[in-house]
């Protein structure tokens, strides 16, 4: 099995790809789509959860999803169809980083996907170049709530502390304007899905050849959240705007 179907049937049971509950979404977009007739970007838009969420909320939407993901492509594309919002959502499967658009976005949206910018800054440096005058930029990012082992920088990336996060960000020119961290259940709750989703999926199917593989990515995944990450690994989502406007 290839990680991109091990991480969309793991995702299944779950509203978004992060470890954000039905109310943090809602309250991020309320506050991200201040008019609700904006052009929307989302990049690393996995299942497109966000962009649907919000097409399906503010009917004067259009949005664009970027993803190198066929599988979560495919999920937001059959998604949309039978949500009745394909007609204003576009899907580019493409690498964030390469990405390139002819018109300006009033939001752009990157949760979980920094990785694919090298980071926090340079993604919102990323973002910068799709922004309307006066857009927003939502993103999601981890941060370490307390010191990590070196196995688990070595596993999740070189992440600050929360101050330190948020003073880069205003150092960088933006100013936040809603946030939310995610609790403690919202955390476990991402694992527990995680791990759950697939490991059901496989216990459905004792006849599958992709059963013990299966089942064997979730047991791994989970001794590493609790072994390595767990008490370390944190994660924030922030509604930026331009500070100089
Ligand atoms: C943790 S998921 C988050 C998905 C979505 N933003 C959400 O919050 O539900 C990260 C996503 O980033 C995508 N991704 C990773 N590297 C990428 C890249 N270089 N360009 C575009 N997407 C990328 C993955 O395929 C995956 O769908």
């Amino acid at each position: 099995m290839d990680r991109q179907r091990i991480s969309r049937i793991a995702h299944t049971g779950h509203p978004i790809a992060a470890p954000l509950g039905d109310d943090a979404v809602r309250q991020l977009l309320e506050h991200a789509l201040p008019r609700g007739d904006e052009r929307v970007l989302d990049l690393g838009c996995g299942g497109g959860e966000w962009l649907l969420r919000a097409l399906a909320r503010h009917p004067g939407l259009r949005a664009e999803g970027v993803d190198v993901s066929t599988e979560s492509l495919a999920h937001a594309r059959t998604a949309a169809a039978a949500q009745g919002v394909a007609d204003r959502l576009v899907l580019h499967h493409a690498d964030a980083a390469d990405f390139r658009s002819p018109h300006p976005f009033g939001l752009v949206l990157s949760v979980g996907a920094a990785h694919a910018f090298g980071g926090l800054l340079p993604t919102l440096a990323a973002a910068r170049q799709y922004l309307a005058p006066g857009g927003r930029v939502l993103v999601g990012d981890g941060f370490w709530d307390r010191t990590p082992s070196p196995e688990a920088v070595e596993m999740l990336g070189d992440f600050a502390d929360l101050p330190t996060t948020l003073e880069r960000v205003a150092g960088a020119g933006w100013t936040p304007v809603h946030g939310h961290v995610s609790s403690r259940r919202e955390l476990d709750g991402y694992e527990w899905s995680w791990t759950g989703s697939l490991a059901s999926w496989a216990l459905d199917q004792p006849e599958s050849p992709d059963r013990t593989e299966a089942l064997a990515a979730a047991g791994a995944h989970r001794t590493e959240w609790l072994r390595v990450y767990r008490d370390s690994w944190g994660f924030v989502s922030l509604v930026l705007r331009r500070t100089d406007g």
